[in-house]
């Protein structure tokens, strides 16, 4: 039997909306946040002014017990910051300045309708969130074939998404916009499907142009104008990395409320943006025109949080909310994107002095942490052994012919000797 609030929910989504009705799963449907010991201790919070005997943590003095031998290393913030639970959704003013910073930095969201972003355990545990919210087994998730691994886990194994790929470039080197709308298209008896957008993109680096993005867009709208649900996923885990002239914002700011039959989610955090990748705070955020149906899918999210990792990380979210609010938190950002610019251009310079076509060509890169080789006569996993047993270098193989290469962890001064040694394995083998 379907728990009453969480028919409440769906009665409220389906009013507004019965295509986001629609696009939940089985799970998402009973999904529902219990009005259990969390409300009446925020009911306690604002009334019990004389004794507060809710609370599930021991208090000392007005303040959170603590062990001294973890608070000297930690002075510079209030016990209450630290030790206490977050709430479920994240701290409310870390969910507000990320709110800020994503109308700040995503121009295209002006104006448009979108939930306040709700706290994770960073991006992995915002799209295991999404999956377990819309996914139910043979949906179909549709992914370039250039894509994050984990994807496989989060969606397919835990969830039985049914992942389909599309070339995600053309031969002239251009991103195959027109094989993800056919793919898209062919998925249309199912009514649904989950297409995620990860720009920049991990393995390769890249992120579309001006025109690519209005083109991925109308693919949307089409697949939408033919009568398919579709949640748009934009993982967008390496956001603000742009070295070229691609587009700066995140296409959820482009998709967000274009169509009753389109539900954009933003996946993104603090992980590769600020650096911070082991404190593991994210953000989950819904766009949808109707207030009710946001406010239905908050619920939902959040049940689902309570019921799995109850919340996250309470220092954690201090301690990026103390960095976003910090004066010196956006030169210090800017210095460390100068960093990876440089050795952006610095691989791109390497690469095209053409000393190395011969071993392999390159798919475009203009963003992010990576960057992707595509071999031109060896096997990728043979040569990743033979660089790390001879050379001592590692990189990522991935398939037959790709080589990824994480130049956020190269030195920029270090970078033409990694090149060179890549291609001297490859031709040791040739
Ligand atoms: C595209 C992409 N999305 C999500 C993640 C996961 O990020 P997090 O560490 O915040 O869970 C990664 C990390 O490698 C990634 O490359």
């Amino acid at each position: 039997m379907m728990n009453p609030l969480a028919s409440n929910l769906n009665k409220q989504i389906q009013e507004e909306s019965s295509y986001i009705y629609e696009m939940l799963s089985e799970l998402g449907k009973q999904l529902y946040y219990p009005k259990g010991i969390l409300t009446q201790t925020a009911e306690a919070k604002q009334k019990a002014s004389r004794f507060n005997a809710t609370i599930g943590i021991a208090t000392e003095e007005g303040h959170p017990m603590y062990l001294p031998v973890l608070q000297e290393t930690l002075s510079f913030y209030d016990p209450k910051e630290l030790y206490d639970y977050a709430p479920p959704a994240g701290k409310p003013e870390l969910r507000s300045i990320w709110r800020q910073k994503l109308l700040l930095e995503n121009p295209s969201l002006k104006d448009k309708s979108i939930g306040n972003p709700i706290v994770t355990n960073a991006l992995t545990h915002g799209l295991s969130v999404i999956a377990d919210m819309f996914v139910d087994r043979d949906d179909p998730l549709i992914l370039p074939d250039k894509y994050w691994g984990n994807y496989s886990m989060i969606f397919g194994v835990r969830q039985g998404a049914r992942i389909v790929t599309y070339p995600f470039f053309t031969d002239e080197g251009k991103m195959n916009i027109s094989d993800l709308k056919q793919t898209l298209l062919a998925q249309r008896e199912q009514h649904k499907a989950i297409l995620l957008l990860n720009f920049p993109n991990n393995p390769t680096g890249y992120t579309p142009d001006e025109a690519d993005a209005d083109e991925i867009v109308q693919t949307v709208l089409e697949a939408a104008e033919q009568g398919m649900n579709l949640i748009v996923v934009s993982d967008d885990a390496y956001f603000g990395l742009f070295y070229e002239n691609s587009l700066s914002e995140s296409l959820f700011a482009r998709l967000a409320n274009i169509h009753p039959r389109v539900l954009a989610i933003k996946v993104d955090g603090a992980t590769k943006e600020e650096y911070v990748w082991g404190f593991r705070v994210g953000f989950l955020t819904f766009a949808a025109e109707s207030p009710a149906v946001l406010a239905a899918l908050e619920q939902k999210a959040l049940g689902i949080i309570r019921g799995t990792i109850s919340n996250a990380s309470h220092p954690s979210q201090t301690f990026v909310l103390h960095a976003l609010e910090s004066p010196d938190f956006q030169t210090q950002k800017l210095e460390k994107y100068n960093i990876l610019a440089a050795r952006a251009r610095k691989v791109k310079q390497v690469l095209d002095s053409g000393k190395y076509d011969d071993a392999w060509s390159y798919y475009p890169f203009n963003s992010g942490y990576f960057m992707c080789l595509k071999l031109k006569s060896v096997n990728a996993e043979q040569l990743r052994k033979h660089l790390l047993e001879t050379y001592g270098v590692g990189v990522i193989s991935l398939g037959e012919t790709d080589m990824r290469v994480a130049f956020s962890c190269v030195e920029e001064k270090d970078i033409k000797e990694l090149f060179d040694l890549i291609y001297q394995g490859a031709k040791d083998l040739t």
